[in-house]
């Protein structure tokens, strides 16, 4: 999965969005974040022009756990997609970059009282209630304030997402959400809607993350479609939002097929209609893509530090990076694909197992990448690396997080500063005079 913009040369230099990562490297210094403009472009634009064939046209929220800093957010909204957030820190990001609070979304299993009021202060357009704990959290403190918030209800629709455990949420047995079955789903919107202080605008379920069909997802809008009937009979309530999550796939590797967007939009906007009681509005559909807008633009840059073959066993070609800036390999066996820059496409390549520089034995990047000759000094770029890998970053071993810059038309801007060490040290207190 490489960004639309790559280029390789005759002699193997790699260039993306008309910049030599050789370039990059030498005014950034590797380990190195890189998103393509144009690719991450043409993924948000890809999910405005499906969804506006929909009728009503339907909107896209980009999830920004997946990826986020003030560039990020700004581009989300010039783009005219929403955003979604699932904490104080995101919606503070998103705040400071001049995203129309009306436009965010925010999420989350776990909000906090200070979150809650920090999205009431700002008028952020829609809250999604995960428990009854917060429905009558939210309810009481917009109460408080004589105001009434929107709400859309998490349903927990019993789908049973084919991805990785710890990525798939829409099975009945989940920490997210209002389960269907038991009941709890019923009971949150019957309070909902005696609630003085709530407006029930929808229901939202997210069923999980990398799902490379599409029928899960049109199981989803139905399951949503079918519970709305049953309270549209009961007491006359129709949603004006179904939020059918993110979810939607990308190709990590050689077997990854993501679903089509346009035919599955197509079919869900079929069953939308076919759903829709007589006399009623159709409901807006969201959907809140993360990985899908942001994965196949990022990737990462590393320089090859050693290579040290294990007799009779591996090669490890150990890199400048690892599990701080890219935990999922570690995290629930994500696998990248990677290729070394400047090699000529005749040179021979061999298995190797790319390692990280951290000091544990489950940092490895990659079990099996075929690369070219790995020599000390080379540059190994990692594709596929834009969601879920500086979002997730860490400081472990008091390594600082690498910098973000994006590429366009030849040119580099950093969208995230590289850390310091003093940056790594910044909130750190000296023992004070030998006591703790
Ligand atoms: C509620 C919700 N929406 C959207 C997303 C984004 O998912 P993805 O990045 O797989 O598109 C997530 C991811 O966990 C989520 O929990």
């Amino acid at each position: 999965m490489r960004p639309t913009t790559y280029i390789k040369s005759p002699n193997g230099q790699i260039s993306v969005g008309g910049v030599p990562l050789q370039d990059l490297a030498a005014s950034f210094g590797t380990p190195l974040y890189v998103l393509d403009y144009d690719t991450l472009v043409s993924r948000m634009s890809a999910y405005r022009e499906a969804l506006s064939h929909m009728d009503p046209p339907g909107h896209a929220h980009y999830a920004g756990k997946a990826f986020l800093c003030r560039a990020m957010a700004s581009l989300v909204q010039q783009q005219g997609l929403g955003l979604d957030v699932v904490s104080g820190g995101e919606l503070a990001t998103a705040l400071k970059a001049g995203v129309d609070p009306a436009h965010i979304l925010f999420h989350g299993n776990v909000k906090s009282r200070q979150e809650i009021r920090m999205a009431l202060d700002h008028g952020v357009g829609r809250l999604v209630v995960d428990s009854l704990d917060e429905l009558r959290r939210i309810n009481a403190m917009a109460g408080d304030r004589g105001s009434k918030a929107a709400i859309l209800l998490r349903i927990t629709p019993g789908i049973d997402a084919h991805t990785h455990d710890f990525i798939r949420t829409g099975h009945f047995d989940s920490k997210f959400g209002f389960g269907l079955t038991e009941g709890l789903a019923d009971q949150a919107v019957d309070e909902a809607l005696a609630s003085d202080h709530l407006r029930l605008e929808g229901f939202h379920a997210h069923i999980g993350s990398q799902i490379l069909e599409s029928a899960p997802f049109i199981a989803n809008a139905e399951a949503l479609l079918a519970f709305s009937r049953t309270w549209y009979e009961k007491r006359g309530f129709w949603p004006q939002v179904l939020d059918l999550g993110g979810g939607v796939g990308v190709k990590y590797g050689p077997h990854d097929v993501p679903p089509s967007l346009e035919p599955m939009i197509r079919q869900i906007d079929a069953l939308v209609r076919q759903m829709t009681p007589s006399g009623q509005r159709r409901p807006q559909i969201i959907l809140e893509p993360g990985r899908s807008v942001v994965a196949e633009a990022g990737f990462t840059l590393y320089t090859v530090e050693a290579v040290k073959t294990v007799a009779g066993s591996h090669t490890y070609v150990a890199v400048d990076g690892g599990m701080g800036d890219n935990i999922r390999p570690a995290l629930y066996q994500a696998v990248y694909g990677a290729e070394l820059d400047a090699k000529p496409e005749s040179a021979p390549t061999r298995t190797v197992t790319v390692a990280g520089r951290y000091c544990e034995s489950g940092d490895i990047l990659i079990q099996d990448a075929e690369l070219a000759e790995p020599m000390t000094g080379d540059r190994l770029v990692v594709w596929g690396t834009g969601a879920y890998n500086y979002a997730m970053a860490s400081t472990y071993n008091r390594v600082p997080r690498p910098a973000v810059v994006v590429v366009r038309d030849g040119h580099a801007a950093v969208w995230v500063e590289r850390e310091s060490y003093d940056d790594v040290m910044r909130l750190d207190r000296a023992l004070d005079g030998g006591h703790a």
